[in-house]
């Protein structure tokens, strides 16, 4: 039966009592995380959200009545324990910040009994995804995604104070809003009041900042959801939240200076890591030529090497077919994998086909001094030697190649690159290598589409030296743009912004909309800049990633409260589900599917 807590009053959380406190009365309430019975005594592990503390009742103490009942505790019973700190009877535990004493009880309340949990709260039990998220509540009392969340709100909160300190407000922008153009599908609401018409949910705030810019706030911040409806990956939900900020009178490097300040106060506070600053930067066109990716992990080397100028005579009609259809042949010395048996190298020759490849072409440079290659039979010797000696092969290490265009040999060689550090431990424990990729293009070519898109969005300012090329050769502009990558993970990216009428609408003419469906569009952001715009830039992290690298997590769920799984539901609540028809009609929808099929 559950007692009321009247009349007491939690003086400590569990770990905050110590041994500073010994012949103290306290009063701690929380979940029986164990209970064992040893004849005369009986000992609870109590448990909150800061640790664990060991009650301790004997019969003196307690009487008959309250040891009977500390005898029928069961784990997860919500207590509360009034007594007095003692240093511990027993073997101090070291594994505990309060393993040196006890409380021993002079009251018992059990505040809520408990059925037997469906899952063990306990970090050292393996228990499947989906039953975890199936009962989150209870996955959310284990200590590890405990601290996973409190960690997030100490980030947040550094956030606020720095940004606040740094003279940025907090303003909120709408979340039913119209569509804003991040690149991925909208997720829609529909309108009651007017039928037939839908709002969007946000992307990011991206338009609504530039409007408080083009209103005089100057330097503005949120942390804020954005929804995107697109297919999930490791590090992607359909609801994430992003450190979204705007300013007024600057150019690239200042939003940068405040962001690195901001990241080196955030790793030292969280982690203790010392950021140095400045961040390196690289041109996106280097990251792609040397790590085959516009976000390189630069935790370690293997970089590609361009060989198309060394095998251009050669007779190997793969190397010698890509580079007539104008592509490149480029390789990576995978160092001290010279070894790898037939099996491991064919792994890779698959994984490197996942990522499009036709193909992957290896030399084996064994550490006997023998050599294996898949291609030598088309090579001459010299042939062979000028190629090694381009990837500085030596004894012992494993060279491999890809041929084809340019945008496939930089996807595969810039993901087998990573996948062979991860799998043969070239990474460093602890590290933490950040980084600027700047210069991306403005536009990519969308082969389905036919026609540009933004590679950003389409606010992003192109770099003044690269305008004149904005009619006769779009690809080639490039952008006032940035990303901050973290060992090969974005972490957010932002631009410098088209603040110009003329600029923005050719950049809408370039993206193949008509000044008419722009303005549909966008007319009031092409308006708001007819009064008065100062030139902005901005940036947006996702608040996610960032949390997933303070805390070490592999997975962008262990860090949310109540995330979503592959297929955008919640296991939970069981979102989304059917509405009743009521609610349909009051929204004039009428639901297509065919429910026989069900
Ligand atoms: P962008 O579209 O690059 O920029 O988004 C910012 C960051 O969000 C990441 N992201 C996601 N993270 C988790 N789950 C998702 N579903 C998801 N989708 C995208 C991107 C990127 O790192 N308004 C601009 C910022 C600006 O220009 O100021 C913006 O949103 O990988
Ligand atoms: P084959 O022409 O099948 O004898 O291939 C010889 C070697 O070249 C094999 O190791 C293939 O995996 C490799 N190969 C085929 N296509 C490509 C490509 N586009 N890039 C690199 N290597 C390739």
């Amino acid at each position: 039966m559950a007692e009321s807590m009247t009349g007491l009053k939690r003086s400590h959380r569990c770990t905050e009592v110590s041994n500073k406190n010994i012949g103290e009365q306290v009063t701690v309430m929380g979940w029986v995380q164990k209970r064992r019975n040893l004849g005369s005594l009986i000992f609870v592990d109590l448990r909150d959200r800061s640790g664990l503390l060991q009650i301790i009742f004997d019969e003196d103490t307690i009487g008959t009545e309250g040891f009977e009942k500390a005898g029928k505790l069961r784990n997860e019973f919500v207590i509360a324990i009034v007594g007095t700190v003692e240093k511990r009877s027993g073997a101090v535990n070291e594994n505990l910040v309060t393993g040196d004493i006890e409380i021993k009880a002079e009251q018992l309340r059990i505040l809520s009994e408990a059925d037997t949990p469906p899952i063990p709260i306990d970090d050292n039990v393996n228990v499947k995804d989906d039953v975890r998220l199936k009962y989150r509540y209870l996955d959310l009392r284990r200590p590890h995604i405990q601290k996973n969340l409190i960690t997030r709100s100490k980030v947040a909160m550094i956030t606020r104070n720095f940004l606040s300190e740094e003279g940025f407000l907090e303003i909120e922008t709408p979340m039913l809003t119209k569509s804003t153009p991040e690149g991925a599908r909208d997720y829609l609401v529909p309108s009651r009041v007017h039928p037939g018409s839908f709002y969007a949910l946000p992307q990011s705030p991206q338009i609504f900042k530039q409007l408080l810019m083009c209103s005089g706030y100057d330097r503005y911040f949120q942390i804020v959801k954005c929804f995107r409806d697109e297919d999930l990956r490791a590090d992607r939900q359909p609801e994430f939240t992003q450190i979204d900020m705007e300013l007024s009178f600057v150019d690239v490097d200042d939003v940068i200076d405040v962001n690195e300040r901001l990241l080196a106060k955030m790793f030292k506070e969280t982690v203790g890591v010392d950021v140095a600053l400045p961040i390196p930067r690289m041109t996106w066109q280097d990251a792609m030529d040397r790590f085959g990716s516009d976000k390189p992990d630069m935790r370690f080397g293997m970089e590609l090497v361009d060989v198309s100028e060394v095998v251009k005579n050669c007779e190997f009609v793969v190397f010698k077919g890509a580079l007539e259809a104008g592509g490149s042949v480029r390789g990576i010395n995978a160092t001290g994998q010279g070894d790898l048996g037939r099996k491991k190298i064919d792994a890779l020759v698959k994984f490197a086909k996942d990522f499009g490849a036709k193909g992957l072409a290896y030399i084996q440079l064994k550490s006997d001094g023998s050599v294996k290659s898949s291609f030598s039979k088309f090579m001459t010797e010299e042939e062979m030697d000028a190629l090694i000696k381009a990837m500085d092969g030596k004894a012992g290490d494993l060279l491999l190649f890809a041929a084809d265009q340019n945008k496939v040999v930089w996807d595969v060689l810039g993901n087998l690159r990573c996948e062979i550090a991860k799998k043969y431990d070239m990474i460093p424990e602890g590290e933490f290598k950040f980084l600027w990729v700047t210069e991306f293009p403005l536009l990519e070519w969308n082969e389905d589409m036919n026609r540009y898109q933004a590679m950003h969005h389409p606010f992003t300012m192109p770099m003044e030296e690269d305008l004149q090329y904005i009619d006769t050769d779009p690809g080639r502009v490039r952008a006032k743009a940035y990303d901050i990558v973290l060992n090969g993970t974005e972490l957010g990216g932002g631009s410098v912004r088209i603040f110009q009428n003329d600029i923005q609408e050719k950049m809408f003419e370039c993206l193949g909309f008509t000044k008419e469906q722009a303005h549909e569009r966008f007319g009031f952001l092409l308006d708001a800049f007819r009064y008065g715009v100062p030139p902005h830039a901005g940036l947006a992290y996702v608040l996610d990633r960032l949390v997933m690298w303070i805390t070490g997590e592999d997975s962008i769920r262990d860090v949310i409260a109540f995330p979503k799984v592959k297929d955008a539901s919640c296991l939970m609540t069981e979102a989304p589900s059917p509405v009743d028809d009521v609610q349909l009609d009051e929204l004039a929808i009428a639901i297509k599917e065919n429910k026989e099929e069900e």
